[in-house]
């Protein structure tokens, strides 16, 4: 490629010329100054001597004043010159090293590498907040790279299973060792249905690990809240004889209420599937202190401090689901802890144990009592 014609001067060069036209400009005002005002005041001060005026030792003082005033004027100049030249040598020098450092970074950076990071100690406060800034993008970037690799690692791992169980199926009643029945029919389709649920969730688990919810706020009833998902799940519920109670305080809160509303089902269907039936669940939603408090409470199976730690992490399932293979993914809490995270909430677990039931709240800011209308 052509060398671009007017190349800009390098930062260096750039640098001593400005502190010259400095120097230069300040020697040039002295020096005038200097003309103008000093050979009258020495004059001036000659004569209070009492002279013989326009003598030959008058003139050959004053032009004795003159010839000094100039000389000095001009080593003064050289020698500021000189410190003019290390200045700029020695602040380009200090300046470039962390502009070369960002630059040759940001170049890494573009190139995938999202480990690199810069120095933030170049000794100038504004070059270590860009430094500073440089690496807190990085460190984001890195970590959603990771992200990134670790679910498509978990999503082909949970993929596998049904699609081996599905093959196997396929080539045994292919090559005639299996008959097409009733039971190996559901079989397929159980496995289907477990890879469609996998290819649903996905739509919202990357968004969700990445904290991008887009949010449509409103005000939002919690009474309405409740209302409607107990309309939807209690036909599911009255056919596994599980009961299922409801309780709503009076007042809105500010939130998306599909979101809220995808968080609410994703709380009861787990506690469905995890309480026997002649059990009993209970939705409940109140508004203390500002916040609306949303809690599903189960007395169901309940969870172990270490699964309680752990029921949040993408694609976990406890080992009890795992092995009946009870339908879920093991992503419906990620994503609605970051639904709940997105509206500036919460959503926690408690449990006392297992067989002791479990409670999942469901907190959201921005929340406000209304009187009961008639
Ligand atoms: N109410 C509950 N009682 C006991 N265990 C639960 C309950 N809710 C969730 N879990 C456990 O947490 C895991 C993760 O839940 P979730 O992310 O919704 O995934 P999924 O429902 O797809 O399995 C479940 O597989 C289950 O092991
Ligand atoms: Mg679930």
């Amino acid at each position: 490629m052509a060398e671009p014609r007017n190349r800009p001067l390098a930062w260096g060069t750039r640098t001593f010329l400005a502190f010259t036209a400095v120097v230069v400009a300040s020697m040039l005002s002295v020096a005038i100054v200097a003309l103008i005002v000093g050979p009258p005041l020495f004059h001036e001060h000659l004569l209070e001597l009492s002279p013989v005026v326009g003598s030959e030792e008058m003139r050959h003082a004053e032009q004795a004043f003159v010839d000094s005033g100039v000389r000095s004027l001009a080593a003064g100049l050289v020698v500021a010159l000189g410190i003019a030249i290390l200045l700029s040598w020695w602040e380009s020098r200090r300046l470039r090293r962390p502009l070369e450092e960002l630059t040759s970074a940001a170049n890494r950076l573009e190139s995938g590498d999202a480990g690199v990071r810069v120095s933030v100690d170049s000794g100038s406060h504004e070059f270590n907040a860009v430094g500073r800034a440089f690496n807190d993008m990085a460190t984001r970037l890195d970590s959603t790279e990771e992200n990134r690799r670790q679910l498509l690692s978990d999503v082909a791992h949970e993929l596998r299973t049904p699609l081996s169980t599905l093959m196997a199926e396929l080539e045994a009643i292919s090559d005639g060792l299996v008959p097409w029945d009733r039971a190996g029919h559901e079989l397929l389709t159980q496995q289907a249905a477990r890879i469609q649920r996998i290819a649903n969730d996905l739509n919202d688990v990357s968004r969700a690990e990445e904290g991008r919810f887009e949010l449509d706020l409103h005000p939002v009833e919690i009474s309405a809240l409740v209302d409607h998902a107990i309309a939807v799940f209690r036909p599911q519920f009255s056919a596994k004889g599980v009961e299922l109670t409801a309780s709503a305080g009076w007042g809105t809160v500010v939130a998306d209420e599909q979101r809220v509303g995808q968080v609410i089902g994703n709380l009861l269907d787990n506690a469905l599937r995890h309480t026997p039936s002649a059990g009993h669940v209970r939705l409940s939603a109140e508004i203390v202190d500002g916040r609306a408090s949303i809690s599903v409470t189960d007395s169901g199976e309940g969870l172990t401090p270490e699964q309680m730690s752990r029921v949040f992490d993408r694609f976990y399932r406890t080992d009890t689901t795992r092995a009946m293979d009870a339908g879920g993914s093991g992503i419906g809490l990620t994503i609605s802890r970051s639904i709940a995270r997105a509206h500036g909430g919460s959503l926690a677990v408690e449990s006392p144990g297992l067989g002791g039931g479990a409670a999942f709240m469901l907190t959201l800011p921005n929340a406000s009592i209304h009187a009961r209308r008639s």
